[in-house]
Protein backbone atom coordinates (compact mmCIF):
# COMPACT_ATOMS: atom_id res chain seq x y z
CA UNK A 1 0.00 0.00 0.00
CA UNK A 2 1.16 3.40 -0.77
CA UNK A 3 1.55 6.36 1.60
CA UNK A 4 -1.24 7.90 -0.11
CA UNK A 5 -3.76 4.64 -0.32
CA UNK A 6 -2.40 4.24 3.46
CA UNK A 7 -4.18 7.35 4.19
CA UNK A 8 -7.40 7.15 2.30
CA UNK A 9 -8.08 4.11 4.35
CA UNK A 10 -7.54 5.57 7.67
CA UNK A 11 -9.83 8.75 7.02
CA UNK A 12 -12.13 6.02 5.29
CA UNK A 13 -11.75 4.18 8.60
CA UNK A 14 -12.80 7.58 10.79
CA UNK A 15 -15.80 7.86 8.60
CA UNK A 16 -16.82 4.55 9.19
CA UNK A 17 -16.35 4.87 13.38
CA UNK A 18 -17.44 8.02 13.65
CA UNK A 19 -14.25 8.92 15.66
CA UNK A 20 -10.82 10.84 14.44
CA UNK A 21 -8.46 9.19 17.05
CA UNK A 22 -6.38 12.13 16.19
CA UNK A 23 -9.25 14.71 16.87
CA UNK A 24 -8.63 16.59 20.27
CA UNK A 25 -11.42 15.67 23.00
CA UNK A 26 -13.59 18.58 23.76
CA UNK A 27 -12.25 18.59 27.24
CA UNK A 28 -9.56 16.99 28.90
CA UNK A 29 -7.35 17.01 31.96
CA UNK A 30 -3.74 15.26 32.13
CA UNK A 31 -1.84 14.18 35.10
CA UNK A 32 -3.56 16.98 37.46
CA UNK A 33 -1.51 17.59 41.00
CA UNK A 34 -2.49 20.02 42.94
CA UNK A 35 -1.84 21.44 46.60
CA UNK A 36 -3.37 23.12 49.85
CA UNK A 37 -0.41 24.61 50.63
CA UNK A 38 2.14 21.84 51.52
CA UNK A 39 -0.86 19.41 51.54
CA UNK A 40 -0.41 17.41 48.39
CA UNK A 41 -4.27 16.14 47.22
CA UNK A 42 -5.16 16.19 43.48
CA UNK A 43 -2.35 13.28 42.51
CA UNK A 44 -2.37 13.01 39.21
CA UNK A 45 -5.78 13.16 37.77
CA UNK A 46 -6.33 12.00 34.04
CA UNK A 47 -9.74 12.41 31.84
CA UNK A 48 -11.69 13.59 29.14
CA UNK A 49 -14.74 14.53 28.51
CA UNK A 50 -16.52 14.42 24.66
CA UNK A 51 -18.91 17.31 23.46
CA UNK A 52 -22.26 17.26 25.07
CA UNK A 53 -21.55 14.49 27.43
CA UNK A 54 -22.00 14.12 31.25
CA UNK A 55 -19.39 12.73 33.61
CA UNK A 56 -20.23 11.82 36.90
CA UNK A 57 -17.07 12.30 39.37
CA UNK A 58 -17.18 10.60 42.38
CA UNK A 59 -15.80 9.16 45.43
CA UNK A 60 -15.93 8.72 49.16
CA UNK A 61 -15.95 12.02 51.24
CA UNK A 62 -12.01 13.32 51.28
CA UNK A 63 -11.56 11.69 48.14
CA UNK A 64 -10.70 14.70 46.28
CA UNK A 65 -13.59 15.39 44.12
CA UNK A 66 -14.16 19.45 45.09
CA UNK A 67 -10.47 19.98 44.59
CA UNK A 68 -10.30 18.40 41.32
CA UNK A 69 -13.36 20.75 40.50
CA UNK A 70 -11.84 23.59 41.85
CA UNK A 71 -8.20 22.78 39.61
CA UNK A 72 -10.02 22.65 36.91
CA UNK A 73 -11.88 26.39 37.24
CA UNK A 74 -8.19 27.97 38.59
CA UNK A 75 -8.76 28.90 41.62
CA UNK A 76 -6.23 29.94 43.79
CA UNK A 77 -6.72 26.86 46.17
CA UNK A 78 -5.65 24.24 45.64
CA UNK A 79 -2.40 25.86 43.50
CA UNK A 80 -1.99 23.19 40.53
CA UNK A 81 1.76 22.04 40.82
CA UNK A 82 1.60 20.16 37.15
CA UNK A 83 -0.44 18.83 34.32
CA UNK A 84 -2.54 20.40 31.58
CA UNK A 85 -6.11 21.07 31.36
CA UNK A 86 -7.16 21.80 27.77
CA UNK A 87 -11.12 23.23 26.46
CA UNK A 88 -11.76 22.98 22.68
CA UNK A 89 -7.81 23.37 22.47
CA UNK A 90 -7.28 26.58 24.42
CA UNK A 91 -4.75 25.74 27.22
CA UNK A 92 -6.92 26.18 30.81
CA UNK A 93 -4.07 25.74 33.21
CA UNK A 94 -2.03 28.30 32.07
CA UNK A 95 -5.11 30.64 33.06
CA UNK A 96 -6.75 32.46 36.41
CA UNK A 97 -10.06 31.98 37.72
CA UNK A 98 -11.59 35.19 35.18
CA UNK A 99 -9.84 33.82 32.51
CA UNK A 100 -11.33 30.71 32.73
CA UNK A 101 -14.39 31.31 33.24
CA UNK A 102 -14.19 33.65 30.19
CA UNK A 103 -13.51 30.79 28.44
CA UNK A 104 -16.15 28.81 29.73
CA UNK A 105 -15.66 27.02 32.47
CA UNK A 106 -18.66 27.32 35.19
CA UNK A 107 -18.28 26.13 38.28
CA UNK A 108 -21.57 25.69 40.75
CA UNK A 109 -19.87 25.51 44.24
CA UNK A 110 -21.51 23.57 47.20
CA UNK A 111 -22.19 26.34 49.13
CA UNK A 112 -23.84 28.45 46.52
CA UNK A 113 -22.48 31.50 46.73
CA UNK A 114 -25.11 33.92 46.05
CA UNK A 115 -24.86 37.55 46.42
CA UNK A 116 -26.43 39.00 49.28
CA UNK A 117 -28.60 42.32 49.44
CA UNK A 118 -29.53 41.28 45.22
CA UNK A 119 -32.64 40.14 44.17
CA UNK A 120 -32.69 36.94 42.40
CA UNK A 121 -32.76 38.77 38.71
CA UNK A 122 -30.20 40.99 39.63
CA UNK A 123 -28.21 38.04 40.75
CA UNK A 124 -28.46 37.06 36.86
CA UNK A 125 -28.61 39.98 35.59
CA UNK A 126 -25.18 40.49 37.40
CA UNK A 127 -23.63 36.66 35.49
CA UNK A 128 -24.84 38.65 32.47
CA UNK A 129 -22.03 41.53 33.05
CA UNK A 130 -19.25 39.32 31.84
CA UNK A 131 -18.37 39.95 27.82
CA UNK A 132 -19.72 36.40 26.12
CA UNK A 133 -23.21 36.51 27.75
CA UNK A 134 -25.05 33.02 27.99
CA UNK A 135 -29.11 32.26 28.12
CA UNK A 136 -31.46 35.95 28.60
CA UNK A 137 -33.90 36.26 31.34
CA UNK A 138 -36.35 34.80 29.33
CA UNK A 139 -34.90 31.87 28.52
CA UNK A 140 -34.01 31.08 31.76
CA UNK A 141 -37.17 31.68 33.70
CA UNK A 142 -39.03 29.55 30.67
CA UNK A 143 -36.92 26.63 32.31
CA UNK A 144 -37.00 27.59 36.14
CA UNK A 145 -40.90 28.85 36.71
CA UNK A 146 -39.92 29.13 40.74
CA UNK A 147 -37.48 31.62 39.75
CA UNK A 148 -39.74 33.34 37.85
CA UNK A 149 -42.31 34.12 40.64
CA UNK A 150 -39.69 35.01 42.88
CA UNK A 151 -37.25 37.20 40.55
CA UNK A 152 -37.93 40.50 43.16
CA UNK A 153 -37.18 38.31 46.07
CA UNK A 154 -33.66 38.58 47.32
CA UNK A 155 -31.47 35.60 46.68
CA UNK A 156 -30.36 34.70 50.37
CA UNK A 157 -33.92 34.39 51.73
CA UNK A 158 -34.34 31.43 48.91
CA UNK A 159 -34.90 28.12 50.47
CA UNK A 160 -31.76 25.94 49.43
CA UNK A 161 -33.21 24.21 46.76
CA UNK A 162 -34.42 27.55 44.67
CA UNK A 163 -30.68 29.10 45.63
CA UNK A 164 -29.31 26.05 43.71
CA UNK A 165 -31.49 26.81 41.07
CA UNK A 166 -30.63 30.56 41.15
CA UNK A 167 -26.81 29.02 40.77
CA UNK A 168 -26.96 26.69 38.04
CA UNK A 169 -29.46 29.45 36.45
CA UNK A 170 -26.52 31.98 36.96
CA UNK A 171 -23.83 30.07 35.43
CA UNK A 172 -26.20 29.16 32.32
CA UNK A 173 -26.62 32.96 32.00
CA UNK A 174 -23.11 33.30 31.53
CA UNK A 175 -21.08 31.76 28.60
CA UNK A 176 -20.87 28.17 28.95
CA UNK A 177 -18.75 25.60 27.72
CA UNK A 178 -18.43 22.67 30.43
CA UNK A 179 -20.85 23.36 33.84
CA UNK A 180 -19.13 21.87 36.58
CA UNK A 181 -21.81 20.97 39.49
CA UNK A 182 -20.68 20.08 43.23
CA UNK A 183 -23.18 18.31 44.94
CA UNK A 184 -25.98 19.73 43.74
CA UNK A 185 -28.51 17.85 45.60
CA UNK A 186 -26.84 18.28 49.03
CA UNK A 187 -29.10 18.88 51.61
CA UNK A 188 -31.89 19.21 49.55
CA UNK A 189 -35.52 17.29 49.92
CA UNK A 190 -36.53 14.59 47.47
CA UNK A 191 -38.95 16.83 46.01
CA UNK A 192 -36.65 19.63 45.35
CA UNK A 193 -33.99 17.07 44.31
CA UNK A 194 -36.51 16.14 41.60
CA UNK A 195 -37.38 19.68 40.03
CA UNK A 196 -33.62 19.87 40.33
CA UNK A 197 -33.04 16.18 38.79
CA UNK A 198 -35.26 17.88 35.99
CA UNK A 199 -33.76 20.85 35.20
CA UNK A 200 -30.57 19.28 34.64
CA UNK A 201 -32.29 16.49 32.45
CA UNK A 202 -33.07 19.56 30.42
CA UNK A 203 -29.39 20.78 30.64
CA UNK A 204 -28.23 17.51 29.16
CA UNK A 205 -31.37 17.46 26.27
CA UNK A 206 -29.50 21.04 25.18
CA UNK A 207 -25.89 19.29 25.43
CA UNK A 208 -24.38 21.07 27.52
CA UNK A 209 -21.22 19.26 28.52
CA UNK A 210 -21.13 18.92 32.57
CA UNK A 211 -19.01 17.10 35.10
CA UNK A 212 -21.82 16.16 38.21
CA UNK A 213 -20.05 15.90 41.57
CA UNK A 214 -22.42 13.62 43.78
CA UNK A 215 -23.18 11.80 47.42
CA UNK A 216 -26.06 10.67 45.74
CA UNK A 217 -24.44 8.43 43.40
CA UNK A 218 -27.08 6.50 41.79
CA UNK A 219 -28.57 9.99 40.83
CA UNK A 220 -25.44 11.05 39.65
CA UNK A 221 -25.34 8.03 37.40
CA UNK A 222 -28.60 7.92 36.41
CA UNK A 223 -27.69 11.71 34.59
CA UNK A 224 -24.08 10.65 33.51
CA UNK A 225 -22.99 9.13 30.79
CA UNK A 226 -19.68 8.16 32.00
CA UNK A 227 -17.94 7.89 35.63
CA UNK A 228 -14.68 8.65 36.93
CA UNK A 229 -14.15 7.35 40.63
CA UNK A 230 -11.35 9.03 42.47
CA UNK A 231 -9.92 7.86 45.77
CA UNK A 232 -7.52 9.76 47.48
CA UNK A 233 -6.88 12.29 44.68
CA UNK A 234 -6.64 9.64 42.03
CA UNK A 235 -8.41 7.87 39.69
CA UNK A 236 -9.97 4.50 40.64
CA UNK A 237 -11.91 3.45 38.07
CA UNK A 238 -13.26 4.45 34.98
CA UNK A 239 -15.92 4.00 32.51
CA UNK A 240 -19.73 4.28 31.89
CA UNK A 241 -21.76 5.28 34.55
CA UNK A 242 -23.59 1.94 33.85
CA UNK A 243 -20.46 -0.15 34.41
CA UNK A 244 -20.67 1.69 38.17
CA UNK A 245 -24.53 0.62 38.40
CA UNK A 246 -23.70 -2.66 37.38
CA UNK A 247 -20.44 -3.25 39.84
CA UNK A 248 -21.20 -4.08 43.28
CA UNK A 249 -18.08 -4.71 44.28
CA UNK A 250 -16.62 -1.16 42.97
CA UNK A 251 -19.95 0.65 44.00
CA UNK A 252 -19.27 -1.12 47.77
CA UNK A 253 -15.36 -0.25 47.74
CA UNK A 254 -15.40 3.20 46.56
CA UNK A 255 -19.27 4.55 47.45
CA UNK A 256 -21.13 2.35 49.51
CA UNK A 257 -23.78 2.10 47.99
N1 LIG B 1 -8.36 24.33 52.15
C1 LIG B 1 -7.84 23.13 52.42
N2 LIG B 1 -6.64 23.02 53.04
C2 LIG B 1 -6.09 21.81 53.31
N3 LIG B 1 -6.65 20.64 52.98
C3 LIG B 1 -7.84 20.68 52.37
C4 LIG B 1 -8.50 21.92 52.07
N4 LIG B 1 -9.67 21.64 51.45
C5 LIG B 1 -9.74 20.30 51.39
N5 LIG B 1 -8.65 19.73 51.92
C6 LIG B 1 -8.38 18.28 52.04
O1 LIG B 1 -8.31 17.75 50.74
C7 LIG B 1 -8.87 16.44 50.72
C8 LIG B 1 -9.90 16.39 49.62
O2 LIG B 1 -10.96 17.27 49.93
P1 LIG B 1 -12.14 17.55 48.92
O3 LIG B 1 -12.97 18.61 49.52
O4 LIG B 1 -11.59 17.74 47.57
O5 LIG B 1 -12.89 16.13 48.98
P2 LIG B 1 -14.32 15.71 48.39
O6 LIG B 1 -14.08 14.47 47.61
O7 LIG B 1 -14.97 16.85 47.73
O8 LIG B 1 -15.10 15.31 49.74
P3 LIG B 1 -16.64 15.49 50.16
O9 LIG B 1 -17.36 14.35 49.53
O10 LIG B 1 -16.61 15.38 51.64
O11 LIG B 1 -17.11 16.82 49.68
C9 LIG B 1 -9.45 16.20 52.10
O12 LIG B 1 -8.53 15.38 52.80
C10 LIG B 1 -9.52 17.57 52.71
O13 LIG B 1 -9.33 17.53 54.09
MG1 LIG C 1 -16.65 17.99 48.14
Amino acid sequence: MTVMEAAAEEQKSIQMSGRDPQAQPFFAVKDLHAYYGESYIVQGVSFDIRHGEILALLGRNGAGKTSTLRTIARLDDPALHRGEIWLEGEPVHRMRSFQAARAGIQLVPEDRRIIQGLSVEENLTLAQVAPGTGWDLDRIYAHFPRLAERRGQEGTTLSGGEQQMLAIARALARDLKLLLLDEPYEGLAPVIVQEIERILNEIKELGITTVIVEQNAVAALKLADRAVILDTGEVAFAGTARDVLDNAELRQEYLAI
